[in-house]
């Protein structure tokens, strides 16, 4: 399985003068182009990948599904498309305490969800902006299209928050440090409500060239967390592209399993899998027609409509995305007839809406116990 991630140009990285030794990634400017390349992803549902944990890859596969409070309150999320408080509270109380088994033995336990960072992500194919009203509160998010990690142990905001004990008290692995003997991770819990397409990729940390490929990076956090303005900048990880690094993704997932993995530093970002380019031209002339479909606008329709040449997803793409296009694109050749308007826009709205990726994703404190 292969797939395209986006990492920091090369030509963006300069020497850290504030930490010699390590490399900064220049601010990047909004729809600014990155560094995008085709990489090799493990799909872990193939029987021959075997995932390789926690403690050693940084992350690792979390089965939800003996939770059905949590269960049930994802479905309500999914169903509503949209995150409440309501919700997220629920979300913490099924998950605090929570005890979850490793694959290699040992559990984790949840000992809670930190207030900042519990939120939803939609994003369409190839990580189309699927919306247009933006950021609000938990909602709204795009997929993370850059390759990142998400916390730097030694940075803002967890310096100001815990006065500097924060690389005492949690495991982690930085460029410039690391501490081993700990039992006490901040970890990410993602977990898919619906992920056809733009599944998250994961770095097996061990093949991660620290010191040349990762990178301090300061991304302004206006408009999404409440901090105060000494904390305006939350110092996370840029990474640039290697032909070594290994990735992980899961084409098989449901809000039945989750990832947890190292907020302090995994290198993680939302794949285009094989035929997302396809989809998602297939969703823009679907919701451009819908559009002129609904305004009465017939000359536009049929422009928004396209010739018969619009490409199908490749023969390698998942089943999934081989057949929304299918299904995608007979409903565009439905529409060059004569149709009624309002129920084909109603199932194609469906059929765009079946192609959206959308997940939930939370800051865990947890502590690694035996057995
Ligand atoms: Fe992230």
């Amino acid at each position: 399985m292969h797939g395209s991630l986006t990492f920091t140009r090369p030509d963006d990285v300069i020497p850290d003068e504030e930490r010699p030794g390590l490399l900064r990634a220049l601010p990047v400017q909004a729809d600014q182009p990155g560094d995008t390349r085709r990489c090799d992803l493990r799909d872990l549902a193939a029987a021959h990948v075997v995932e390789p944990g926690l403690e050693e890859a940084g992350f690792e596969t979390v089965d939800l599904s003996g939770l059905p409070s949590l269960q049930r309150t994802l479905a309500t999320v999914r169903e509503a498309d949209h995150l409440s408080d309501e919700a997220a509270l629920a979300i913490r109380e099924s998950l605090s305490g929570v005890v979850l088994g490793l694959a290699g033995g040992k559990s984790l336990r949840i000992d809670y969800v930190v207030d900042d960072g519990l939120f939803t992500r939609r994003a369409g194919p190839n990580g189309l902006n699927v919306n247009p009203g933006g950021i609000d509160g938990a909602n709204g998010h795009d997929s993370a299209q850059y390759v990142h990690g998400d916390q730097d142990v030694f940075g803002t905001p967890l310096r100001q928050m815990m006065h500097g004990g924060a690389p005492d008290l949690f495991r982690h692995i930085s460029p410039d440090g690391r501490n081993d003997d700990s039992d006490t991770f901040l970890l990410n819990l993602w977990i898919p409500l619906h992920a056809p397409v733009q599944p998250l990729a994961l770095m097996d940390r061990r093949t991660l060239d620290a010191p040349r490929h990762q990178l301090r990076y300061g991304l302004p956090v206006d408009g999404f967390l409440e901090r105060d303005e000494r904390a305006s900048v939350n110092d996370i990880w840029a990474f640039l592209y290697d032909e070594d690094q290994q990735w992980y993704i899961r084409t098989d997932m449901g809000p039945d399993q989750g990832y947890v993995f190292d907020t302090l530093g995994v290198g993680h970002g939302a794949a285009a899998l094989v035929g997302e380019p396809e989809l998602e031209q297939l969703f823009i002339s679907l919701h451009r027609t819908c559009e002129a479909l609904e305004d009465g606008d017939d000359a536009a329709a049929r422009a928004a409509i396209g010739g018969s040449t619009i490409a199908l997803p490749p023969a390698d793409a998942t089943p999934t995305i081989a057949q929304a296009g299918q299904v995608m694109a007979a409903l565009l050749d439905e529409a060059r007839a004569d149709v009624d308007s309002s129920a084909w826009c109603g199932r194609a709205r469906a059929a765009m809406d079946g192609v959206i990726r959308r997940s939930i994703e939370m800051r865990l404190v947890a502590t690694l116990v035996n057995g």
